[in-house]
């Protein structure tokens, strides 16, 4: 079988939700034993219970990536156990607003899950996988290459997503350590729903379209089309993949305008 993840450990953050839900599965359907990093840990146990009862092995652990010390404890505990293959950084937050709406409540906020997080979870990792080599996928997002309007302070921690990607790719190139992110354009999670719910009751069927729209082929991303890439990036198919990042983003990036 291609893209056989049999043997493989795999750490997916924020796995009960969205696109980390998606990987989190797809990741198991290839054979992968994953272990789910939330800080919600009911849908965390659900993704779980939903790969276990296809067969699949998975476990949820309560984790905030932004706490250093709940990482170090959570990831210790799954090491002691065995190798870790795989770490997919997925879990991030958002936060709307151009630098003048943006407080510094705001930015700490996002700098603490987004950057500090994905730090944390490489941080604790890194040495068990220096042993055996392995894989890191970090979720950047197109934010982080065109700097979306509005998205101040999540545009700038998606930058940085990018640059962690590239600075640990080459640090640890020589440990059989592979390093990539993917950066999706908008893909249809709860957190979009939440969103349009929230900023614009009554009228979300026409924002959605509106915001299927801005991608040029004319809808967001699904979940699952985001876990088959990551399915592949995490295989040894992409053996020869690092250091890259990699837009899916209906053409956002490059057939706008
Ligand atoms: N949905 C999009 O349009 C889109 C586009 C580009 C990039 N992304 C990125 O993809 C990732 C997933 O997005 P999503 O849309 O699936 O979001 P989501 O809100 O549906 O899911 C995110 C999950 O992360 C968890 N999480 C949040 N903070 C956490 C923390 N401190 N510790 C552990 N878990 C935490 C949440 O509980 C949630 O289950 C994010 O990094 C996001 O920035 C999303």
């Amino acid at each position: 079988m291609k893209f056989d993840l049999t043997d493989k450990r795999a750490l997916v953050t924020g796995g009960g939700s969205g696109i980390g839900k998606a990987i989190s599965i797809a990741l198991a359907e290839q054979g992968a034993e994953v272990h789910i990093l939330e800080v919600n840990k009911i849908p965390a146990k659900e993704t779980a219970a939903e790969i276990k009862a296809k067969g699949g092995m998975a476990q949820a652990h309560a984790c905030d990536v932004a706490n250093q010390k709940d990482v170090i404890k959570t990831i210790n505990a799954i090491a002691a156990e065995g190798a870790i293959d795989i770490l997919v950084n997925n879990a991030g937050i958002a936060h709307i607003g151009n630098v003048e709406l943006t407080s510094e409540a705001d930015i700490d906020r996002v700098y603490q899950v987004n950057i500090k997080g994905v730090y944390n979870c490489i941080h604790a990792c890194i040495k068990n996988m220096k042993e055996k080599g392995g894989v890191i996928l970090n979720m950047a997002s197109v934010a982080a290459t065109v700097g979306i309007s509005d998205r101040f302070a999540y545009s700038m921690t998606k930058g940085a997503v990018l640059t962690m990607t590239y600075s640990v790719a080459k640090d640890y190139l020589t440990y059989g350590i592979r390093c990539n992110s993917i950066s999706p354009a908008r893909v249809h999670t709860p957190f979009v729903d939440g969103y349009l719910k929230q900023n614009y009751p009554g009228m979300e069927k026409e924002m959605f379209e509106r915001l299927s729209q801005t991608q040029p082929i004319g809808r967001m991303g699904r979940p699952e089309e985001i876990a088959n890439l990551a399915v592949y990036l995490s295989s040894d198919e992409a053996s020869f993949i690092t250091g890259t990042d990699f837009p899916i983003d209906g053409g956002f990036i490059r057939l706008n305008g």
